[in-house]
């Protein structure tokens, strides 16, 4: 997020370089049970990110002292791989993968019945395997649809999706060039059936009537990403539910 760069992002067309209009996500890709051995599973393409979710439980938490007596807890761990950047990554956990587990993490919690298992732990694994900007709004995204497709009750699925500013234009779901170059990276997530925005970060800056477009953009996006997760899930159950085995 440098704010300043040479290279044209939006020209006087109102195109993006990669032929978008500034309200337009990227193509996007989702498939629920892609894993035999996980709980539940997703695997989710947003333009050149490439993201695969896995879920365990409902299960006795350990260690025990993490154990909640009146709810499950949701222990999300985010990672990104070492080959899906293009200066390899060093592997293991860094504060980046932290932070983005814990906001991951705490989105989820608002829609998953948790009260429905105390003591127990819910436990979200999220790889990056190819990251170009957007890695944690496509990790939320795949998390809860992997969540879905493991049985677990929940008040709704979440979509997740960035909106920021680049060469001085509001636009959806920034890519990579847009990302390192532009003014403004907001992630979002949603409860689509309330519109109660469950995850909100921004890095950069903006005004605050290019916020208020930025928010009104990334909910409308997030209701975009909704229709595939819940078309993702539906197919998974008419392929008759074994499509991984
Ligand atoms: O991926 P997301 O936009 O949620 O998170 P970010 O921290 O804003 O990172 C933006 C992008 O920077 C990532 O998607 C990667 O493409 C890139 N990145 C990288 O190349 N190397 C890292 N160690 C971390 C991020």
């Amino acid at each position: 997020m440098s704010g300043t760069t040479d290279m044209i992002l939006v020209n006087k067309d109102g195109k993006r370089i990669d032929g978008r209009t500034p309200d337009e996500h990227r193509d996007i890709k989702i498939e629920a049970g892609v894993l035999a051995n996980a709980d539940g599973s997703a695997y989710v393409e947003i333009g050149k990110n490439k993201v695969l979710a896995a879920v365990y439980g409902p299960r006795e938490c350990h260690p025990r002292h993490l154990q909640d007596p009146t709810k499950a807890i949701i222990q999300c761990k985010y990672n990104m791989q070492t080959y899906s950047v293009s200066d390899r990554k060093r592997p293991g956990t860094d504060r980046r993968s932290v932070e983005i587990s814990k906001i991951t993490a705490e989105a989820l919690e608002k829609v998953v019945l948790t009260e429905l298992y105390p003591r127990a732990s819910i436990d979200v694994y999220i790889e990056i395997l190819q990251a170009n900007a957007g890695t944690r709004c496509a990790g939320l995204t795949a998390a809860s649809v992997a969540l879905a497709d493991a049985g677990i009750p929940m008040r709704d699925i979440v979509p997740a999706i960035a909106a920021g500013k680049a060469d001085g234009y509001v636009l959806l779901d920034l890519n990579k060039e847009e990302d390192n170059f532009g003014q403004a990276d907001v992630p979002m997530a949603i409860v689509p059936s309330t519109n109660e925005i469950v995850l909100l970060q921004m890095d950069g800056n903006m005004t605050r009537e290019e916020f208020d477009k930025a928010i009104e953009m990334g909910v409308r996006g997030c209701h975009d990403v909704y229709k595939l997760q819940k078309e993702a899930l539906l197919n998974r159950y008419s392929d008759g539910g074994d499509s991984d085995e």
